[in-house]
């Protein structure tokens, strides 16, 4: 069932879904730091999320639009994942109600919310939180702001040259 989905979503690819290396790279990730509770901000059909879900205790989705919802909603009961809940809307908003706290956070929505949507998940990082952001090197001349934050910041970051580029981030 996992593999179907997983294998028809990577036959029928499209562009803003992250890459393969990218969702083995986090799914390896979580294997060793087993998340109890993950949240991926912009989820598309939700390729990514299978991988994050795989050994996530819990994984909270945020997506805006509504025909990729129900389309990241049926993946999901094809695949059999029960630990996913998706939430329909924008995270700018969603972020802002949260009061959970989070081991890890994978942020792949629209570039130019990056920033705003960084500074709202820190306060939502574990004490052994960290955060994933994808697209830093594909997308560098749109993240300007982002990485003139990040980079000012007293943040732990590092760029990992994986899939289209991508950071993790963490408070030291
Ligand atoms: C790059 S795609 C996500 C790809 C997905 N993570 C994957 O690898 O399969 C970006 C997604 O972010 C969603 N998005 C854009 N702006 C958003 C917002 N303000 N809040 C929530 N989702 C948003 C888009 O609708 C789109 O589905």
């Amino acid at each position: 069932m996992f593999e179907e989905v997983v294998n028809r979503l990577e036959e029928n690819r499209i562009q803003p879904m992250a890459s393969k290396d990218t969702v083995e790279f986090l799914s390896l990730f979580c294997e060793d730091f087993m998340p109890l509770n993950a949240l991926e901000i912009g989820t598309l059909y939700g390729y990514s999320a299978l991988f994050l879900s795989k050994h996530s205790k819990e994984l909270t989705c945020i997506e805006l639009d509504h025909f990729n919802s129900i389309q990241a909603k049926n993946n999901f009961l094809n695949a059999g994942v029960s630990n996913i809940k998706l939430l329909e809307g924008d995270a700018l908003k969603i972020l802002k109600k949260l009061e959970n706290k989070y081991d890890l956070i994978f942020i792949d929505l629209a570039k130019k919310y990056y920033l705003d949507v960084l500074k709202l998940c820190l306060p939502l990082l574990s004490p052994r939180g960290v955060i994933f952001v994808d697209n830093t090197i594909s997308h560098k001349d749109k993240l300007k702001d982002f990485f003139f934050f990040v980079e000012k910041s007293d943040l732990f970051y590092f760029e990992l040259e994986i899939g289209k580029g991508l950071m993790i981030i963490s408070k030291v």
